[in-house]
C-alpha cells in the first residue's frame, strides 16, 4: 500500500504538516483557535457540503513550493486543498477580514434580526459571525424576502426568512433517508427550502436537520419558546434505543428535560445522528441514564458561565500578529460584583450573588 504523502502548509504564520488531499479549512482546524475560518455551510459529516456560503474565504499568498504564485482571488477554504509549501492568510489578511464583513452583511440582507424571539439564539452560528465580523448597519434599502409559511410537520418548524441556503439540511436528509424529503426550489433570490407539496417530513431520523441548521430556520417544535438555551444545562445522556445509538444531549433546567439534541463536537457538528423518538418523545429524566455535564468547546453564549470544563480557545493571536490583542474592557476590572477568583464554571448551576460574597461582605 502506498504511503500517504504529507504536505507542509503555513496558515497565518503557523506551519503544520497534513496529509495530501486535506482542505485548507481542515488543516486550519488541526491548528485550531483563531486561525480556523468560520464555516456556515461546510459540514465534515456531509459529503457534498461546502462552497455555498463563502464565510470560509482565505487568501492564498503562495500557491505551493513548485508554483509560488499567489492565487488571484480569495478562495473558499472548505473547497480548496492544500499544496506542498502553500502559504495561507486568514486573520492576518486585510482582504479576508474585509470580505468576511461583506459576506456577513450579505447573509444578513434577508435574515431578520429576531434573535430575541428565536430559539436558536445563543447557539446560532450567524449570530456569532455577526458579532465577530458584522457592521452596525446595512446599506440595503429594498424590501426583504418574504415567504408563505410552510408546515413541514408536527416536529419541525421552518422559518424560511432565516434560511441562508447552506444546503446542509438537504444533504442530511438525502444521506439519512432513502428518498428525497425536501430540497431547494427555484433559483436566485426566489430560492427556498420546501417539500414542494407542503407535506410533512416524517422520516424517523429527520429531526437531525434541526441540529445541522446553522441558524434558526429549522427549530424543534417540542421546544419552541419554552426556554432560552443559556438557562438550560447540557447533560450527556444515553438510553437503550432500538433505532439509533441512543447517545444524546439533554438540555435540562432543574430536573426537567427541555429538549434533546445530538451531541456536537467543537465545530458544532453532530457526533452521532439520533432518531426522532429519542429527540422528541423522551423528555423525562427517567427515560435516560445521565452520564454527566457536557463539555461545550464552542466559543459562544452557550459556553459562558455555568458549564463545567469549558475549554478556552487556544490563544494563538500573539503568534499570528506578533502582538497582544486589544482588549476593550476586562469586566473584572470594572465590576464591583464580579470576583475574578470565582471560577464560574465551577459553580453548580447559574451564578447567584451569594457566589460572589466574601467573608468580608
Ligand atoms: S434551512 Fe437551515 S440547514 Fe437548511 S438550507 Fe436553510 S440554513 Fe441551511
Ligand atoms: S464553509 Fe466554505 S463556502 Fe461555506
Amino acid at each position: 500500500m502506498s504511503e500517504v504523502q504529507n504536505f507542509k502548509v503555513t496558515i497565518d504564520n503557523i506551519t503544520i504538516e497534513v496529509p495530501a488531499g486535506t482542505s485548507i479549512l481542515n488543516a486550519a482546524r488541526m491548528i485550531g483557535g483563531e486561525v480556523t475560518p468560520p464555516a456556515m455551510c461546510y459540514y465534515s459529516k456531509l459529503k457534498e457540503s461546502g462552497g455555498k456560503c463563502r464565510t470560509c474565504l482565505v487568501e492564498v499568498s503562495k500557491g505551493s513550493e513548485k508554483d509560488p504564485r499567489p492565487m488571484p482571488k480569495l478562495v473558499a477554504s472548505c473547497r480548496t486543498n492544500v499544496m506542498d509549501g502553500m502559504e495561507v492568510k486568514n486573520i492576518t489578511s486585510e482582504k479576508v477580514v474585509d470580505a468576511r464583513k461583506g459576506i456577513v452583511e450579505m447573509l444578513l440582507i434577508n435574515h431578520p434580526l429576531d434573535c430575541p424571539v428565536c430559539d436558536q439564539a445563543g447557539e446560532c452560528h450567524l449570530q456569532d459571525l455577526s458579532y465577530e465580523h458584522g457592521t452596525e448597519g446595512t446599506r440595503y434599502d429594498f424590501e426583504r424576502r418574504t415567504f408563505e409559511k410552510e408546515d413541514i410537520g408536527p416536529y419541525i418548524s421552518l422559518h424560511m426568512t432565516r434560511c441562508i441556503l447552506c444546503y446542509r439540511c438537504v444533504f442530511t436528509a438525502d444521506e439519512l433517508t432513502n428518498k428525497r424529503e425536501h430540497g431547494v426550489l427555484e433559483r436566485g433570490d426566489h430560492s427556498s427550502i420546501s417539500t414542494l407539496l407542503n407535506k410533512s417530513l416524517d422520516n424517523e431520523f429527520i429531526g437531525n436537520i434541526i441540529d445541522v441548521c446553522p441558524v434558526g430556520a429549522l427549530t424543534d417544535k417540542t421546544f419552541r419558546f419554552k426556554n432560552r438555551v443559556w438557562f438550560t444545562k447540557p447533560v450527556d445522556v444515553h438510553r437503550d434505543c432500538p433505532t439509533c445509538s441512543g447517545k444524546a444531549r439533554a438540555w435540562m433546567r432543574g430536573d426537567e428535560v427541555y429538549r434533546v439534541t445530538a451531541r456536537k463536537d467543537q465545530w458544532g457538528e453532530v457526533e452521532e445522528w439520533i432518531c426522532n423518538d429519542c429527540r422528541f418523545h423522551k423528555k423525562e429524566t427517567t427515560d435516560w441514564v445521565i452520564e454527566g455535564p457536557s463539555k461545550i468547546d464552542r466559543r459562544s453564549v452557550i459556553s459562558q458561565g455555568h458549564y463545567v470544563d469549558t475549554k478556552t480557545t487556544q490563544i494563538l493571536i500573539n503568534n499570528v500578529i506578533g502582538k497582544e490583542p486589544r482588549l476593550l474592557m476586562d469586566i473584572h476590572d470594572v465590576s464591583d460584583v464580579n470576583k475574578p477568583e470565582v471560577e464560574l464554571s465551577r459553580i453548580p448551576g447559574p451564578a447567584h450573588s451569594d457566589d460572589f460574597k466574601t467573608t468580608r461582605d
